[in-house]
């Protein structure tokens, strides 16, 4: 009993951190306030590292691939392509541009167990000496500025304290004339979908992933407030404007599932 309240407790602080709140600079600078959320993301993808891709396509009703498929789908196809997958996690994003692309493509994530486990499916797959995985934050990129011809991210956005100042730094890596693609959840804009949605994330993933594990359960209870916070602060015009702030200035939407997530492209200037 001790053991649970003690994770209880845990779990409740995380998630207080997790939610953060509108910053008073507002809407336009999509800031958010609170702690540390580098060391939130850790803590919670450490929880979940070893089972994420199988439970990541459940809990999407098996969406996930697909998504992920249509974002490497629009990146435009280079005779020698260096690419950084920013929140390369269990390197599947990376994978699936190496099985569909040329080049070298370098994964970088903040969380140590989920880099193991990437390293383990690319150690599986005989495309291991075109992928290499380094840890590191989106944030601060350990590159010099114009290194890659593609720059993509999944997932980032609602982990980072400042959306503009790192979609600044992606873009200070991506070489003009470079592509930048994400792929970010979202909330449907119909009103009955959107009503299935909120019932889906508040009620049923909750429940669902209770008997999964407890750092599964964590992720259960944060992702729809998570993605729901974020997208009141930073809806996606308001993405698509740092976007074209920060040298990209057609950017491409598509909304996939019913608008539960969305890919976002476009080229930087030359
Ligand atoms: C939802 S997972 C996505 C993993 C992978 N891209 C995929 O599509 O399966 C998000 C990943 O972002 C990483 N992450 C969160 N904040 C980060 C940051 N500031 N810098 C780098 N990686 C971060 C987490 O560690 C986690 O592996």
């Amino acid at each position: 009993m001790k053991t649970k309240k003690a994770d209880d407790q845990r779990d409740s602080q995380v998630e207080s951190r997790a939610t953060g709140q509108v910053s008073t600079i507002g809407i336009a600078s999509c800031h958010r306030s609170g702690d540390s959320t580098a060391s939130f993301a850790q803590g919670l993808f450490d929880g979940i590292a070893c089972s994420y891709d199988t439970w990541a396509q459940v809990l999407t009703f098996f969406q996930y691939l697909r998504w992920r498929r249509f974002l490497v789908s629009r990146m435009v196809p280079r005779p020698r392509n260096l690419v950084l997958d920013v929140c390369t996690g269990t390197a599947g994003v990376a994978l699936e541009i190496a099985r569909h692309h040329n080049g070298q493509i370098v994964g970088l994530d903040i969380c140590h167990s989920m880099l193991e486990a990437g390293r383990g499916a690319v150690g599986k797959t005989s495309l291991d000496g075109r992928i290499q995985l380094i840890q590191g934050r989106a944030e601060q990129l350990p590159f010099p500025d114009e290194t890659f011809d593609t720059v993509v991210f999944t997932y980032l956005l609602r982990y980072v304290q400042e959306p503009n100042a790192t979609i600044q730094e992606l873009s200070r890596v991506l070489k003009p004339g470079g592509e930048l693609l994400s792929l970010e959840f979202c909330i449907p804009e119909s009103s009955w979908i959107r009503a299935l949605w909120l019932m889906y994330n508040r009620v049923v993933m909750p429940i669902m992933t209770l008997p999964v594990s407890l750092g599964w359960h964590r992720v259960g209870r944060f992702l729809g407030q998570s993605i729901w916070d974020f997208c009141q602060r930073c809806p996606v015009d308001r993405i698509a404007a740092i976007w074209r702030e920060n040298g990209i200035p057609l950017v491409e939407t598509r909304r996939l599932f019913q608008g539960v997530a969305i890919v976002m492209w476009g080229t930087k200037r030359r």
